[in-house]
């Protein structure tokens, strides 16, 4: 794994080094988050989310133009994923929570695509076609467990669901040379068929609508993002929006993304609080000082310290109590121990209350498959304009 910041690499499939989210605008020719958005968001719907606000969610595409589309009567519908190779861990639910603010205040319609298909065609993995199909049972409920309105969100499997991908797919696939696909994706030779045709997969759902997509997700999914702005004019579609947000670092530092693969990098949403409370104490990266003398003497680097940075990023909404937290730490006051106390308090709320939710999804989870007000439509032909 790279270690500079000059040589960090971000990827559908993988995340090395210490990001550089400036550089990666540039990079990846997005835009930034600006005040100005944010403002008129805040215009639009009454407030920002603190995600937004805190600029975790930094970069977009066309962001200007959904929110258009929904002040002129318009709107918009989202879509975002979840590729089901294991257990979720923190890192993947976050996107999903704020997808959820944005479908309250926008009252839109939302798709969650579930790519079984990816995750075992993804050869790295080596997953066997019964562990797919748990890990998706699994994650769904996981999903279901955030709360979405029922009636407005539709969640899928691909292999499910493939009958009604597929006839969009190819449309799509037609435009997307190898060549492209390589450049876009680091394919080789060496690359199953399977995963060079998914790309197509995964665009699909932006076209599920003729009305302008908006994607919430971390940056690693933008070139899909990018490829689809490239041929959805031409099939007579918008090309899609998208709000990237930055990725909640490993617990042990900022190399990488939390990875479900590597335990001590991640909490899992099953974790227990002793589990949870271990793993802290052990691995959180602190910006603390040697030793408890220094530190109240030097005062402690917030902008390092994982367990600050996860308040920071997705667990403190409340702006003053953040504010107080870095700064008390920063001049000495908080020593790391204590800052890992509040991290574990929060975060053993917050899974409390994920897996009350999630054991309560359980009961209506196919509200979201199958039997829903979107869904039923999805499953029925009402929406097949998007196939003719
Ligand atoms: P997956 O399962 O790798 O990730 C699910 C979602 O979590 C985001 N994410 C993170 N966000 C913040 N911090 C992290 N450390 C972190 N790690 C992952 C991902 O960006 C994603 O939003 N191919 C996709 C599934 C998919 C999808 C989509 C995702 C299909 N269609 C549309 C987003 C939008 C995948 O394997 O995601």
């Amino acid at each position: 794994m790279n270690s500079s910041k000059d040589t960090f690499e971000v990827t559908p499939w993988g995340v090395s080094g210490v990001v550089d989210y400036e550089k990666l605008i540039k990079e990846f020719g997005t835009q930034p988050l600006t005040d100005d958005l944010i403002k008129k968001i805040e215009l639009l719907v009454g407030e920002v989310h603190f995600m937004i606000r805190r600029k975790v969610f930094f970069s977009h595409r066309d962001l200007d133009l959904a929110l258009s589309d929904y002040e002129n009567g318009i709107g918009f519908f989202l879509y975002t994923g979840r590729g089901p190779s294991g257990p979720m861990h923190l890192g993947h639910i976050v996107p999903f929570y704020f997808t959820k603010w944005l479908q309250d205040k926008f009252n839109a319609n939302l798709y969650i695509q579930v790519t079984d298909d990816e995750k075992f065609l993804e050869e790295k993995r080596n997953l066997s076609w019964e562990e797919v199909r748990k890990w998706t049972n699994e994650n769904i409920l996981d999903i279901a467990a955030v709360g979405f309105n029922p009636d407005k969100t539709f969640i899928f499997t691909d292999t499910e669901y493939m009958w009604k991908i597929y006839p969009i797919a190819i449309k799509v696939a037609r435009k997307i040379n190898f060549s492209l696909a390589k450049a876009v994706f680091g394919f080789d030779l060496q690359t199953n068929i399977g995963m060079i045709f998914y790309p197509a997969i995964q665009i699909v759902p932006t076209l599920f609508e003729k009305k302008r997509c908006l994607i919430p997700a971390a940056i690693d999914q933008d070139p899909y993002w990018r490829i689809q702005r490239d041929i959805a004019e031409d099939l007579g579609y918008y090309k899609t929006s998208a709000m990237h947000s930055k990725f909640i670092p490993p617990l042990t530092g900022f190399q990488g993304k939390m990875s479900s693969s590597k335990p001590e990098t991640a909490i899992y949403l099953s974790d227990d609080a002793k589990t949870i409370r271990t793993k802290v104490y052990k691995y959180a990266f602190s910006g603390g000082r040697a030793t408890i003398e220094e530190h109240r003497k030097y005062g402690g680097d917030p902008s390092v310290d994982v367990s600050f940075q996860w308040l920071y990023m997705f667990l403190e909404e409340d702006d003053k109590k953040v504010k107080r937290i870095e700064e008390d730490y920063r001049n000495g006051k908080l020593l790391t121990g204590e800052l890992k106390d509040i991290l574990i308090e929060k975060l053993v709320t917050f899974l409390e209350k994920h897996k009350e939710r999630r054991e309560k999804a359980k009961e209506i989870v196919n509200l979201y498959k199958y039997e829903g007000k979107l869904a039923k439509e999805m499953w029925s032909d009402l929406k097949t304009q998007a196939l003719t």
